[in-house]
């Protein structure tokens, strides 16, 4: 009775985000929509290793220019993904403060649990990981970190997106910052993946094993994947054409 008089007050969709259950679906909704970014970014990335075509123009600067000639289409994208990642953040720090309020007086003695250690790993990695994307649009998308990297164009006008990436990489500092970043990625992965089903009702007890391999799956391949670019960079295999 309560509950429903506290609904009509609120509204379902209010009601909803201030509960426990809500805010789970909200994070979950809105890590897979990241999820399928990140595996869809590194694909797009992986154009890095495609050798350099008789026209001069890398795959990956193509890639690029294709998608901002979307337009509209990339800014409502953008728009998605900022909106989802906002979200995400804010369901987790609600989340802790309702886990917290359910325990005002904290325990006494702390004792190391499996359940305690991946929430604070997950906690741990997310912020590092807002920091990264931060960083990282600043770098890439604005370029406000390496503006000499960012100005490169083709002398179609093109932006060579390829050179930057490569300049970027070279700098062992940038490289390793990425590597120890998508080690934190991949580990969030691992753990997140497995808990959407979880939390989505979809790990039935028929497949909860095939489901448990899912999120280790996701996170090696994003580690292999994302990790190797700025390395293979840094050691001179990809880019040695960039002057
Ligand atoms: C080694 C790993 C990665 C590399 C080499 C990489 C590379 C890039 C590049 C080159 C761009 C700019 C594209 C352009 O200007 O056309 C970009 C944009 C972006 N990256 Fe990454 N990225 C990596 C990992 C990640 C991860 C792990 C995330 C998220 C957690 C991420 C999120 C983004 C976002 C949100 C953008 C902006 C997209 C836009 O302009 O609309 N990236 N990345």
């Amino acid at each position: 009775m309560t509950t429903a008089t506290a609904t009509d007050r609120k509204g379902p969709l209010a009601a909803l985000l201030g509960s426990t259950v809500g805010l789970k679906v909200l994070m979950a909704v809105t890590g897979l929509l990241w999820v399928g970014f990140v595996l869809g970014h590194m694909v797009g990335n992986l154009q890095i290793y495609l050798p350099m075509p008789a026209d001069g123009i890398h795959p990956i600067n193509k890639y690029a220019a294709m998608l901002k000639s979307t337009g509209g289409l990339l800014w409502a994208v953008r728009l998605g993904l900022l909106a989802t990642f906002a979200a995400h953040v804010w369901a987790a720090i609600k989340l802790t403060g309702v886990n917290g309020a359910a325990r005002p007086v904290a325990y006494r003695e702390k004792r190391f649990q499996v359940a305690s250690f991946s929430s604070t790993y997950m906690r741990v990695s997310g912020f590092a990981i807002l920091f990264f994307v931060l960083y990282h649009l600043a770098h890439f998308t604005m370029g406000l970190t390496n503006p000499a990297d960012y100005a490169r164009h083709l002398d179609n006008g093109m932006h060579d997106v390829y050179a930057m990436f490569v300049l970027g990489f070279r700098n062992p500092i940038v490289a390793v910052l990425y590597v120890v970043a998508n080690v934190l990625v991949a580990l969030h992965l691992h753990h997140a993946v497995s808990s959407i089903f979880q939390t989505l009702g979809l790990r039935t007890a028929r497949y909860a094993a095939t489901i448990d391999k899912i999120g280790p799956a996701v996170g090696v391949l994003v580690a292999v994947g994302n990790i190797s670019m700025p390395l293979a960079v840094l050691l001179g295999l990809v880019g040695a054409d960039v002057q």
